[in-house]
C-alpha cells in the first residue's frame, strides 16, 4: 500500500487531456539517479519530473534478480499509479537485470540507461573499461550491449561494491574512497583502457576522484547524459514533449524523506521536500 500524497492532484487534471504535459518518472535506489536528473534539467526544462528513491531498499548492486525485478515492479506500478508518461530507470542495475523483462508488462514507454551508454562508449573509444555494481558487472549487460554495436572493441568490466554505501554516505572526499577507487580502476589502468563508462548512475558524483587517478587521455563516459538525449528523442517522436512550463520536481523515497532531503543540497544545491512511499505490504520487500 502507498502512503497517500499531498501531490496526488498535482498532474490529474491534464495528464489524460494534455498527456505531453504528464511528468516523467525517473527512479533508482538513492541518489545516483540525481546524476540523471541534473542533465533532464540541463536538457529538457520543460518537463515535469517525479522522482523515486528506494532508499529504504539499497544497494540494489548486491540483490538478486528475483528481487530487483520485484522493487522495479513496485515501483513502475507507482509510477503508473502517478500517471507519468515514460519512465527513466535512472538505475544500471535495474536496466541490466529487469528492463527486458517489464517492458512488455507496462503500457508506458521505458528507457533504461545500458544501451545509451554502450552506443556513446563504442564512439568514444576501442579499450573499453566499465566500472559497475557487481550486479550489473557480473550480468555482462554492458558486454554484451557494447560489442553487439562493435565486435572490434575491447571491453574489461571492473565490480565496485564499495562504492554505492560510500557514495550515500556522503564520502566522496574521504582519503578510503580515494584508496578504494585506487585499487578498483588499477586493472584497467593497467589494461591501457582508452574510454571509462560509469556503469551505475551514483558513480559520476565520484569524478574528482575518478579523474585524479585516471590518465589524463582517458575518456569518461556518463550514460546519464545520454539517456536523456534518447528521452528527448522518443518525446518527440511520440509527440509527448512538453511546451508549458512545468510543476516542481515531486521527490519520493521508501526510507527516511529528511536524510533525502538533505542530500538535495549536495547534489542539485538546494534542500528538497521528500514524501515517503511504503511499499511494504509487497511480498518480496520484506526483510
Ligand atoms: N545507481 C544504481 C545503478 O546504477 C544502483 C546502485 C545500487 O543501489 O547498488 O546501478
Amino acid at each position: 500500500m502507498y502512503s497517500s500524497s499531498i501531490f496526488d492532484s498535482n498532474f490529474d487534471n491534464f495528464s489524460d487531456k494534455e498527456p505531453q504535459r504528464a511528468p516523467i518518472g525517473v527512479f533508482d535506489s538513492g541518489v545516483g539517479g540525481l546524476t540523471v536528473l541534473r542533465q533532464l534539467y540541463r536538457h529538457l526544462p520543460n518537463e515535469s519530473i517525479i522522482y523515486f528513491g528506494d532508499t529504504a531498499r539499497l544497494p540494489y548492486g548486491i540483490r538478486s534478480q528475483a528481487e530487483i525485478l520485484q522493487y522495479v515492479r513496485d515501483i513502475l506500478n507507482w509510477m503508473q499509479q502517478q500517471r507519468v508518461k515514460m519512465v527513466i530507470m535512472a538505475c544500471n542495475t535495474s536496466s541490466a537485470l529487469a528492463l527486458e523483462i517489464v517492458r512488455s508488462e507496462f503500457s508506458m514507454p521505458i528507457l533504461g540507461v545500458i544501451l545509451p551508454g554502450a552506443k556513446a562508449a563504442v564512439q568514444q573509444g576501442k579499450r573499453i573499461g566499465v566500472i559497475a555494481t557487481p550486479a550489473t558487472a557480473k550480468s555482462n549487460a554492458y558486454r554484451h550491449a557494447i560489442l553487439e554495436i562493435d565486435p572490434n572493441v575491447q571491453v574489461w568490466q571492473v565490480s565496485c561494491p564499495e562504492f554505492v554505501p560510500l557514495i550515500e554516505q556522503n564520502r566522496i572526499h574521504d582519503p578510503y574512497t580515494n584508496e578504494v577507487a585506487r585499487s578498483y580502476l588499477e586493472p584497467l589502468i593497467q589494461q591501457e583502457i582508452d574510454t571509462l563508462v560509469y556503469g551505475c548512475t551514483h558513480y559520476p558524483h565520484l569524478a574528482p576522484v575518478l579523474r585524479s587517478l585516471l590518465p589524463s587521455h582517458v575518456k569518461l563516459v556518463d550514460p546519464a547524459v545520454h539517456v536523456v538525449a534518447a528521452c528527448t528523442q522518443e518525446l518527440d517522436l511520440l509527440g509527448l514533449s512538453n511546451t508549458h512550463p512545468p510543476v516542481p520536481t515531486r521527490f519520493a523515497v521508501s526510507g527516511c524523506p529528511q536524510e533525502f532531503a538533505q542530500s538535495g543540497v549536495q547534489w542539485l544545491g538546494h534542500t528538497l521536500t521528500v514524501e515517503l512511499v511504503d511499499f511494504t505490504d509487497s511480498a518480496v520487500s520484506q526483510f
